[in-house]
């Protein structure tokens, strides 16, 4: 048993913080046993690491996040969806093929993610088994968790990017018998999007999800042309939702679904029913001109969702942040129709902490009986006039970075920084 002291602040719920000054958070064997004011006569044998006038908060999960598009992280800015995919996604996906160019991004990848305080990653590798495996490993060595998907796409992309649906299969079926029961990292079933998967591959990921219990996570109404294109597609379909649902691919096994933009009507209808996660992915969605999610409606009609990064259609791979662009995206919103509420700070940390946690199962919380994934907040420089403990914890999250976070926890153990 260890217990930290520290300003603890967490979101047991969407509509507050818990605040304890001078706290202590007990942990045993990596899950939080309990948050108190002053340390029960029981504990009192029990180390203390003590770290003075810092924060400790809930660790950060990335809900979605391309770790193939991480060179072309903050460039490319000119063009919407489709057309980018083209000219400059699937170019740069390409070179996946090569390991050792996979192994020097992805290196620096997870360290940045390290970096920026983020623990819980759910990522898109690409196409080819080899590279995907070493961004596994990769997660691995870092000790941080992370569901990684070889991606599968057979149309509508660079030959190079193509496979066939046997090719598919049994690359799954390698990772999930390498990484099947791993605690860390393990394979998620990734179809990149309907407009790139057969109606025979889209049935080979759903049949692979069913047969193995593993996640699924693709991309859903993000943009208008994208949307008239997967109706023409699956003329059959109700939705672009359904279309997904289909084939087993929208809540049979937990889904992540990212940006849902367009969604509303039968679509939210169906992802409230199956509690599909919604990706939230506000940088992303400026950058490529592709909308404003409507995340207030996610909230009042009980649908699941977190925060992404989407590097490279978003630019920054802070989920601190991505959190200031969430509530700044609904508030143009909100100005263009009222009914729509912009978000709070309580409601954006706990979307981003516990809300997206409900993934890994009980993460992004200091209750008792949640893992123990915590950031260290050194925020003296930002603190130069007594600002109450939630005004500082607000600034860090507006104005603070990566010097900020001096130490990282994963399921109870303090993680450092990965060698690039
Ligand atoms: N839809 C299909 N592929 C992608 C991708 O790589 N990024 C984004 N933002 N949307 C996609
Ligand atoms: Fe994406």
């Amino acid at each position: 048993m260890q217990i930290y002291k520290a300003h603890v602040l967490f979101t047991p719920d969407r509509t507050r913080f818990e605040v304890i000054e001078n706290g202590y958070l007990a942990v045993d064997e990596g899950k939080v046993v309990g948050v108190y004011n002053s340390l029960p006569a029981s504990l009192q044998d029990v180390p203390v690491r003590d770290f003075g006038d810092k924060l400790l908060i809930p660790a950060m999960n990335d809900m979605h996040v391309h770790a193939p598009q991480y060179r072309n992280q903050g460039i490319a800015m000119d063009l919407e969806l489709l057309p980018w995919l083209e000219n400059y996604t699937f170019p740069e996906e390409s070179k996946f093929s090569d390991t050792a160019y996979a192994e020097r991004m992805y290196r620096r990848f997870v360290r940045d993610l390290w970096r920026f305080g983020t623990m819980r990653t759910v990522a898109f590798a690409t196409v080819h088994k080899d590279s995907t495996r070493l961004l596994m490993q990769l997660f691995k060595e870092a000790g941080m968790s992370a569901r990684v998907g070889k991606v599968d796409m057979n149309r509508n992309c660079p030959e190079a990017l193509q496979e066939s649906v046997e090719d598919a299969i049994r690359d799954n079926e390698a990772l999930v018998a390498e990484f099947g029961e791993d605690e860390l990292v393990r394979p998620i079933i990734t179809p990149r999007f309907i407009p790139t998967c057969t109606p025979e591959l889209l049935q080979a990921c759903g049949n692979l999800a069913r047969k193995y219990k593993l996640p699924v996570q693709s991309h859903l109404s993000e943009n208008r042309n994208e949307i008239a294109w997967v109706q023409e597609l699956e003329p059959e379909s109700r939705n672009y939702g359904d279309a997904y649902d289909r084939y087993g691919l929208f809540g049979d096994t937990p889904t992540i679904m990212a940006h849902c933009v367009w969604t509303a009507g039968e679509e939210l209808e169906l992802m409230r029913k199956n509690q599909v996660m919604v990706a939230h992915c506000p940088t992303s969605n400026l950058n490529l001109t592709s909308g404003m999610s409507p995340v207030r409606v996610f909230l009042n009609e009980g649908v699941p969702i977190g925060l992404g990064s989407d590097i490279s259609g978003g630019h920054d791979l802070s989920i601190f942040r991505m959190m200031v662009y969430a509530v700044q995206v609904s508030k143009m919103r909100y100005c263009q129709d009222k009914s729509l509420a912009f978000l709070t700070l309580p409601e954006i940390f706990w979307i981003a902490t516990k809300s997206a946690g409900t993934f890994f199962g009980k993460v992004g919380s200091f209750e008792p009986g949640y893992e123990f994934d915590a950031l260290v907040i050194d925020d003296k420089e930002l603190n130069h006039d007594n600002y109450s403990l939630l005004h500082r914890l607000e600034r860090f999250i507006y104005l603070g970075d990566d010097r900020h976070i001096v130490h990282r926890f994963c399921r109870g153990k303090e993680i450092h920084e990965p060698k690039v």
